[in-house]
């Protein structure tokens, strides 16, 4: 199975930036963890702070992956055009979260990719992409 994770903007910086909320681990490292954990899957993973690099990366494979364990970042809350991006494509996309959105700012309870995710999974820490991958196997 080919699976991809992609991660939206500032999420390069975990393991640094608010680590209240999204820890202190960085996410190379628990990619490289991932990657052994499930060693038999063809696991890629993207990140850019750029809405149209993500919806590229989002037309690029998704016609081809198994499934797209997406983080938006704060593009959740705003981006039609990456929720029309995942819309247009085959590939089964998974939303995720590391933070529990419905817990925080009302403007993170709103998702604009959702309704075109297969499911939403939040506020299980790096665990939540985890989750993600278990769902395509
Ligand atoms: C996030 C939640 C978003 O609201 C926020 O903008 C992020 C990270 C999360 O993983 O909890 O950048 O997607």
């Amino acid at each position: 199975k080919k699976i991809m994770i992609i991660n939206g903007p500032n999420l390069n910086l975990l393991g640094v930036r608010e680590k209240n909320i999204y820890g202190s681990q960085d996410f190379e490292s628990f990619f490289e963890v991932l990657k052994q954990k499930y060693s038999t899957v063809h696991l890629s993973y993207f990140q850019s702070n750029h809405e149209g690099e993500i919806i590229d990366k989002i037309h690029e494979i998704g016609f081809s992956y198994d499934g797209v364990v997406l983080n938006a970042g704060a593009y959740t809350h705003t981006s039609i055009a990456i929720g029309d991006a995942i819309a247009g494509v085959t590939t089964p996309v998974v939303e995720v979260h590391i933070s529990n959105v419905h817990q925080r700012e009302i403007f993170r309870h709103h998702s604009y990719l959702a309704q075109n995710c297969v499911g939403v999974i939040c506020g299980f820490g790096l665990n939540s992409y985890t989750l993600g991958i278990e769902s395509f196997l």
